[in-house]
């Protein structure tokens, strides 16, 4: 089943366009699932189905990070950003701002 996954024609985008947008809104189902999981574990009251559900959110986060490596590997300007802010101790707003500047 075909997804809206193009904000654009399709046809008028490059292959390497496509597939960034592909692993784009795989990052965005991945998201969607690590908070689907969230979610469920804060209402599910049965030990062992928190545990099969904590064990798949952990996948999600496995996921995630590849989706989001895969496209900061293709993005240079994205990954100065992102080094600026992520694990980075302190202020996030401040960080953020720091590293936008950097990246300029
Ligand atoms: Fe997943």
């Amino acid at each position: 089943m075909a997804t809206e996954q193009y904000h654009e024609p399709a046809e008028q985008l490059s292959q390497t366009t496509r597939t960034f947008a592909r692993m784009i809104t795989g990052l965005i189902e991945e998201a969607e699932a690590i908070g689907w999981y969230e979610q469920r574990l804060s209402l599910e009251k049965d030990a062992a189905a928190r545990a099969i559900m904590e064990d798949a959110q952990k996948e999600e986060f496995k996921h995630f990070s590849m989706d989001l490596e895969f496209l900061l590997r293709r993005k240079k300007d994205w990954r100065k950003v992102l080094r600026g802010i992520v694990m980075v101790p302190g202020d996030i707003v401040k960080n953020a701002e720091k590293a936008e500047a950097a990246a300029d």
